[in-house]
């Protein structure tokens, strides 16, 4: 890549966030053949807000409904459940990559949580908020600070709905209080789940935290039933100060744990080949300090179609032609920018003037401002977007145990010496956020006080085109989920990452009972989540050029891509993994020994 051919990319880059237009929202993640694709239609597909689950598959089902309340569910859960058919639920966005959302087959019933979005009640004496299953993160954020209440922690992002993140444990960055995961702020959760046919075939299960499913059911990766309501402990409203502090990465893994514990909203994005990590540095304030900052973050503004378009040719002419150096300078840039912008933090809603940034906590928390759109056009979308070309990306997340974690990235540390440009892949996506989640009661939540991984890197539109560097991030995953026994984040990842996930969960068994109790059929479960669960193989497959998109772990050289250079070999740092690799054959023996060497990072 030519350097004017940067100067363009990011000015385009610039141009593309900076302007505001009117965008048009993402579009419903459900369409259907019948016409009027509402309230009940049939013969339908379901994807996710990227437009492709890991295996490129289409989810069909037979049919969609949009109820507006519980009785409505009950309805639609009692005569599938008559019928002996598959259900799953739905959300507005669908946000989650793998196949949680697919019911089985072609006949499914797909119950949208799109209208049953309102929020039920605020109280700012008890300090609690009743939702629905389908409430944005937004709604609740926005409702709650009318009442003066709000979450302390959580996701950084505006669209997902109650349902959808309890369902996969989602998480913001905290290791004080209950820490950063919202299903740990429930304080009630009512379920609709199948039943007898002297119960009419469905039944209300209202489970509070003296309720002995209470740490079963907060996260339920879908499988129990559909949650139509979910009561929240809030707090009063604070204030925080925010400074981002750049620093290099050589004692990135001493400090990782420890820096969590001095800051109560602390996170960390890495960039391991600029060997820098930028440090958030963020802590409550009195409520009578001056400051009323918003974080409107960057990446999840509405983004110029066109601009999206020549960033993504970019990567893809950056890929075709190997281009390593073209990442790196083109990641740098771009970091390079997002840190001139705070990352789209500004002191005062509008400018950005310096650091501290000090605002209100729910002007701070999460942002998400290119769902936001009463009109369609192209000009402007979500940057990942499937309706315009623009980012297309594989989402590798994890945590690893904060005992363990200085370990896993020195391991990474020394990969990057061995292949000083390899990770410049992820500077385009802002490198890998890290974050902290609190060991959780929840069955299927956190086994322990950890630091989670938020990866994304580049897909090709061709699933069996082998990316840049694919070696490094293939050993970092299968590092993190082997040698340092990492949690996969339940809603993101490719299907490598749940190989064996659920044996590392102590409760998983407990989880199982009352899955089999609440739906002994499994009406709500599918192949997949069966495979996650333990219950069956089907996680891998074993298929030419299935290592590429993280559908198995290569065992020989044809899983990769070896007509174009990518063979099967052994991890450099972590040996026992097997990566998709440019490498010779020979070659790789002679790096291990050297890669297994201390003070190879010479800085
Ligand atoms: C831009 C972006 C930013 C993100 N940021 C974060 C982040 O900061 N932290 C984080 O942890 N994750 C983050 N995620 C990932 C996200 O948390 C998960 O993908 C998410 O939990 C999905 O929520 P959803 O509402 O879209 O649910 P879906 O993906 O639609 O559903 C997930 C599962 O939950 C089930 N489900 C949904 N609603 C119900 C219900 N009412 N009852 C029963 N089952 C239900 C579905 O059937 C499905 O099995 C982000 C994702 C995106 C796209
Ligand atoms: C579906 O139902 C909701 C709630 O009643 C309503 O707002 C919406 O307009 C309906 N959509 C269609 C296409 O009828
Ligand atoms: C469902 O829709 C597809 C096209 O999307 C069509 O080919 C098929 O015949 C339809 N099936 C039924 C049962 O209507
Ligand atoms: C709590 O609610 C009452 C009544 O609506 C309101 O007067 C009061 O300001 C609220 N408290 C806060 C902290 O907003
Ligand atoms: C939970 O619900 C039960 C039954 O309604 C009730 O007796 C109990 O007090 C509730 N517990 C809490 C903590 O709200
Ligand atoms: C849920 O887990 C917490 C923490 O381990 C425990 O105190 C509580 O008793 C559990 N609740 C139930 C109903 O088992
Ligand atoms: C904030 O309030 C505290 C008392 O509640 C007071 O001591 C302090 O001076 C106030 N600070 C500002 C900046 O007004
Ligand atoms: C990294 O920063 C530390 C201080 O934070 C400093 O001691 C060290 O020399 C720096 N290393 C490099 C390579 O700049």
């Amino acid at each position: 890549m030519s350097a004017g051919w940067i100067i363009l990319t990011v000015h385009l880059y610039i141009l593309a966030v900076c302007i505001t237009v009117r965008s048009s929202p993402p579009e419903d993640p459900v369409t259907c053949a019948s016409s009027g694709k509402s309230n009940g239609s049939t013969n339908c597909t379901i994807t996710n807000s990227y437009g492709a689950f890991p295996d490129r598959s289409t989810c069909r089902a037979g049919e969609v409904v949009f109820p507006t309340s519980e009785e409505e569910i009950i309805s639609a859960v009692a005569a599938a459940t008559k019928a002996g058919r598959k259900m799953k639920v739905a959300t507005r966005y669908s946000h989650s990559i793998p196949k949680l959302v697919c019911p089985d087959g072609d006949d499914g019933l797909l119950i949208s949580t799109k209208y049953l979005n309102r929020v039920i009640k605020v109280d700012n004496g008890s300090r609690t908020m009743v939702v629905q299953g389908g409430v944005t993160l937004r709604q609740v954020i926005e409702e709650g600070a009318k009442a003066g209440l709000v979450l302390p922690y959580t996701p950084y992002w505006w669209g997902l709905t109650m349902g959808g993140l309890m369902a996969t444990g989602a998480h913001g960055s905290s290791l004080w209080g209950r820490g950063s995961s919202i299903h740990d702020y429930a304080e009630s959760i009512t379920m609709v789940t199948p039943s007898s046919a002297q119960d009419g075939y469905a039944k209300v299960r209202v489970i509070n935290s003296s309720h002995p499913d209470f740490n079963a059911t907060k996260v339920s990766l879908g499988v129990l039933g559909v949650v139509t309501q979910v009561t929240l402990k809030l707090e009063a409203m604070f204030k925080r100060s925010v400074t981002y502090s750049v620093r290099n990465d050589s004692n990135l893994g001493e400090e990782a744990a420890a820096f969590g514990k001095k800051h109560e909203f602390a996170d960390i994005t890495w960039y391991p080949s600029q060997r820098k990590a930028v440090y958030r540095i963020d802590d409550r304030v009195p409520l009578n300090t001056s400051g009323n900052g918003l974080f409107n973050f960057i990446p999840f503004r509405s983004t110029l179609s066109v601009g999206l378009a020549v960033i993504r040719s970019a990567e893809e002419e950056q890929e075709s032609n190997k281009d390593s150096q073209g990442k790196c300078n083109g990641g740098w840039l771009v970091t390079k920018t997002l840190l001139t912008a705070a990352f789209g933090l500004s002191n005062n809603g509008v400018l950005f003037t310096g650091y501290p940034v000090i605002g209100y906590q729910n002007r701070l928390q999460s942002s998400g401002t290119c769902l936001d759109s009463p009109q369609d056009n192209w000009v402007t979308a979500c940057p990942w977007d499937p309706k315009v070309k623009g980012e297309f990306f594989h989402q590798t997340t994890f945590s690893v145990g904060l005992t363990v974690v200085a370990g896993f990235i020195r391991d990474v540390q020394k990969l990057v010496d061995l292949d000083p440009e390899a990770l410049c892949v992820t500077d385009l996506y802002n490198g890998i956020l890290m974050r902290y989640v609190k060991a959780s009661p929840a069955y299927l939540g956190k086994e322990e006080d950890a630091m989670d991984f938020d990866i994304t890197y580049y897909r090709s539109k061709d699933p069996k085109t082998p990316r840049l560097h694919e070696e490094v991030l293939e050993e970092i995953e299968q590092m993190a989920m082997f040698k340092y026994g990492a949690l996969p984040h339940w809603g993101k990842n490719r299907n490598v990452a749940f190989v064996g996930a659920i044996g590392k969960y102590k409760r998983a068994a407990d989880f199982l009972s009352v899955k089999d109790a609440y739906d002994p059929s499994g009406l709500f479960s599918s192949q997949w989540t069966d495979s996650v669960l333990g219950l069956r193989d089907g996680l891998t497959v074993a298929s030419d050029g299935c290592a590429l998109e993280g559908l198995c772990i290569c065992s020989e050289d044809s899983h990769c891509a070896p007509s174009k250079g990518y063979f099967c070999r052994p991890g450099r740092v972590y040996t026992d993994a097997r990566v998709c690799s440019t490498r010779s054959a020979g070659y790789s023996s002679i790096i291990q020994t050297q890669g297994n060497g201390e003070g190879m990072r010479s800085h």
